[in-house]
């Protein structure tokens, strides 16, 4: 198999642009592909002051000359199946086709795409920069050459590899999302307050509260993972809460709208200091 020489990515959000800037980092040019040029804006701002080997368009089609593509668009099968089925039509016949997807069936977004031996999940955790491991998940026909590879690579990056086998939400969110759900819970049942929640990172030694968490991956993101962990283990113990559903219905989003479980001013006041 070719050396990797390029590599694509497709999203330009949070997860997406911190990728590409992980590319950089270790040597190898990146093209950045968003279909919104909003999104491609706020991350060639971003990305400008630390390297200039990441490629921002809007043309699809320049993901043609990329030896990888890493998949970082919103979390929903039918839309990353479109998309798997498009880059299958115009990536080179010896591309691996990688998903960054927090919980969706790698098996299932293969079967999009005329080679799902070369389909493989490449899950980066947030931020992408910062965090030190990559969840990698085996789809039923993903052959021993790309998961080899795309380990390798990994490694590259500075990254310690996990490995999971293809079930809903693989490994961190099958354990992470229950977590952040009952913390909505406890929330939505008046256990404690928002503050008292989230000093659970004190009792856990973990670097925020799960409420805190939620805002930071993206309340719409932790809800899209959670109806994947509900309808696919087929348990009412994955419900999503209410709660989480109507912030997600409001568009209180989290860090990356301004506005979440936390409030406008809060997120302001971070973003100032
Ligand atoms: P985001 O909402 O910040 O960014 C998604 C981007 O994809 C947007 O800029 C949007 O314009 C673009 N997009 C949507 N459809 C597209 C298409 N067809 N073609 C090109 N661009 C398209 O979302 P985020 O948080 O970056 O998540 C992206 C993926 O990464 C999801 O699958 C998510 O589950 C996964 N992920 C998210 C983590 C998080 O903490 N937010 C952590 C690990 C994985």
């Amino acid at each position: 198999m070719e050396q990797v020489t390029m590599i694509g990515v497709v999203g330009a959000g949070q997860m997406g642009s911190g990728i590409a800037r992980v590319v950089a980092a270790a040597g190898i040019p990146v093209i950045l592909h968003d279909s919104d040029a909003k999104a491609l804006e706020r991350a060639n701002k971003l990305i400008a002051t630390a390297t200039n080997s990441v490629r921002c368009t809007q043309n699809f089609e320049e993901l043609q000359s990329a030896d990888v593509i890493i998949e970082a668009i919103v979390e929903s099968e039918e839309v990353k199946k479109r998309l798997f089925s498009q880059l299958d039509k115009i990536a080179k016949p010896s591309a691996i086709l990688a998903s960054n997807t927090s919980s969706i069936s790698i098996t299932r977004l293969a079967s999009a795409t005329n080679r799902p031996s070369q389909v493989i999940g490449m899950h980066f955790m947030n931020p992408p920069p910062v965090m030190k491991v990559i969840e990698i998940i085996r789809g039923v026909q993903t052959s021993d050459e790309v998961f080899m590879k795309i380990k390798t690579l990994s490694e590259r990056f500075g990254k310690t590899v996990m490995c999971s086998q293809d079930v809903p939400g693989f490994i961190v969110n099958r354990i992470l999302m229950p977590m952040i759900n009952e913390a909505f819970y406890a929330l939505y049942t008046g256990v404690a307050t928002k503050e008292d929640i989230d000093k659970m990172k004190l009792a856990t030694n973990h670097p925020m509260g799960p409420l805190t968490l939620a805002d930071f991956i993206g309340l719409d993101v932790c809800l899209s993972i959670l109806r994947v962990l509900h309808q696919g283990l087929g348990d009412d113990k994955y419900a999503p809460c209410p709660l989480l559903v109507q912030y997600v219905d409001a568009g209180r989003l989290g860090r990356k709208r301004g506005i979440g479980l936390r409030s406008r001013s809060s997120f302001e006041v971070e973003a100032a200091s």
